[in-house]
């Protein structure tokens, strides 16, 4: 496992010896995406915990991951999944204490494995002692920390939220103040010094605490335009991509500078990384995000939304490629999250939307540069059908039940086949999302003793990406023939390609070589070439 030793840097290296530094850890780490909530419940509250996550930490290092990323684990208003934080320096009693993040942060290393936070800088809580400070008394310093505006009949300019509705909601006193998510989440006016200090010091009460780094969430926020002028467009409902439409809202120059404060307080911490969520249309702005005074990386969803066809997934590779290429920063795949619905589902759903998904999940760990991989994904999970009435996110109600919203991807993960999958232990308090009824069908426990399962596929996947650094750390080129994506990465010592057959028919590839891993049973291979079934991949390595 090269990589996962790239930081133990001995004199035995080999690299060393070369007199070659070896790479980062973050640059090709996969990352796995521990959706805390539903993770794994200790004490039997239905709810997912940092002393459940720590017990299954055993899985993730045999799974072969390098780093899990935790969805926000703050003391917080409920409102957005953790994303409305009330205090930034503790533990929501949900999950545990400080010293159960301690002690991960601890186990982790001894695995191997590091920890990386969720940090949530664009907004606080409406519960955030500052927030109740600034609604109390509109002259107090901690009202300059947000953005008000006084009484008025109409809001102050034509900004929507992106959860639905006007950007804007009235105090009890009649002022308006700005939330670009849901009302429990008003924006920071970073323009205020006493902001920035803050959340300095939050990285810092982390780090001294052992975390690897930050994922940072709405990084192409934080700044506003100075004049909170009108938007020239309206907003379209997506999660993902804005424009020129919303130019006074996002992407302002000035919020480069707080990723260059960022990096200089990592850079006093060897081997600290941030990864920004940057949910730009232009990706050559989302790669300005990280430059090498900025983030180290900015997550690159296009992959997360691109449909099942060769096209789209050869623009979705080769522009993520040219961009952060023309940073100097590795790509960051992202193939699923908690904002998005399961892959399988997405691609199809079924036996075809499971074929398809494997097929992605090859072709992501094949790329260079990291991968993020969701909770769940590999265990080939589709969206959970969640009725309406055990919905928590905000985007359904604020749509009035015209988006399904994102709960579907955050129901618990299925451990073994017991009546509550292994979630919480025996005799708990229901999930706090229902399981579904069929859920044992994908539990852990299963998939470990199924050879063809989408679970042992994934670890495949990670063992081979990690012994043969064409995979990750390679230099790759794009193409595509009919149906067939190839991705042909070329290594120091050797060169693999990935083949995807994205059509509904089997296609005959020519291409010598040995293969080392397929998406499915059914490829077929003989000197010379590949008989590709339809939605499969496979890894080749050229003679
Ligand atoms: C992006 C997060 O991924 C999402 O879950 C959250 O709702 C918004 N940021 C607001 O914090
Ligand atoms: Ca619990």
């Amino acid at each position: 496992m090269a990589r996962r030793l790239a930081t133990a840097l001995t004199s035995t290296d080999p690299r060393v010896a070369a007199g070659r530094s070896p790479s980062p850890w973050w640059q090709t780490a996969v990352v796995y995406q521990v959706y805390l909530r539903s993770f794994a419940d200790s004490n039997g509250d239905g709810i997912g915990d940092l002393a459940g996550l720590r017990s299954r930490l055993p899985y993730l290092a045999w799974l072969g991951v390098d780093a899990l990323w935790i969805n926000p684990h703050y003391p917080s208003g409920g409102a957005d999944g953790g994303y409305d934080i009330v205090d930034y320096r503790a533990v929501d009693p949900d999950y545990g204490d400080v010293a159960d993040l301690e002690g991960l942060v601890k186990d982790a290393r001894r695995l191997g494995l590091r920890v990386v936070l969720d940090v949530v800088p664009n907004h606080t809580s409406d519960r955030h002692p500052w927030f109740s400070a600034a609604v109390a008394d509109p002259d107090s310093p901690e009202a300059a920390r947000y953005h008000f505006a006084p009484p008025s009949e109409e809001p102050p300019n034509n900004w929507q939220s992106l959860f639905g509705g006007p950007a804007w909601s009235r105090t009890a006193d009649g002022r308006w103040y700005l939330h670009l998510f849901s009302p429990e989440q008003p924006d920071l006016n970073w323009r205020e010094p006493a902001v920035a200090a803050d959340f300095e010091r939050t990285l810092r009460f982390w780090l001294d605490r052992g975390v690897s780094g930050f994922r940072v969430d709405v990084a192409y926020g934080l700044f506003k335009d100075a004049a909170l002028r009108d938007n020239p467009g309206s907003y379209a409902p997506t999660l993902f991509g804005h424009g020129p439409e919303q130019a006074m809202t996002w992407n302002q120059p000035e919020v480069h500078d707080v990723w260059r404060r960022w990096r200089a307080v990592c850079d006093e911490y060897p081997d600290t990384m941030l990864v920004g969520e940057v949910c730009l249309a232009d990706l050559e702005q989302v790669a300005l995000y990280s430059r090498p005074d900025e983030m180290h990386q900015s997550l690159s969803f296009r992959l997360l939304k691109s449909p099942w066809a060769t096209e789209p997934f050869a623009e979705a590779v080769q522009s993520a490629l040219d961009a952060f290429g023309g940073v100097g920063a590795p790509v960051s795949w992202v193939l699923g999250n908690h904002d998005k619905e399961r892959q399988v589902t997405r691609f199809g759903g079924g036996a075809v939307g499971t074929a398809r998904a494997r097929a992605a999940a090859l072709l992501m760990l094949a790329l260079p540069g990291s991968a993020y991989v969701y909770a769940g994904d590999e265990l080939g999970l589709p969206q959970a059908a969640v009725p309406d009435e055990a919905k928590l996110d905000p985007i359904f109600f604020r749509s009035g039940g015209a988006r399904v919203g994102r709960d579907g991807c955050r129901v618990p993960m299925p451990w073994n086949d017991s009546d509550g999958v292994g979630f919480s232990p025996e005799g708990a308090a229901p999930a706090w999302l229902p399981i579904p009824a069929d859920w044992q069908q994908y539990a852990v426990s299963r998939q470990t003793r199924d050879g063809g399962s989408t679970l042992t596929l994934y670890r495949r996947a990670l063992a081979l990406r990690a012994a043969h650094p064409a995979l990750a750390a390679g230099d790759a080129t794009v193409s595509t023939r009919g149906d067939v994506l190839t991705v042909r990465c070329v290594g120091e010592s050797e060169t693999v390609r990935c083949l995807v057959n994205m059509g509904a028919e089997t296609v005959l590839v020519g291409c010598s070589g040995s293969v080392l891993l397929t998406s499915t049973v059914s490829v077929r291979h003989s000197a010379g070439s590949v008989a590709l079934p339809p939605n499969s991949a496979v890894w080749v390595v050229e003679d």
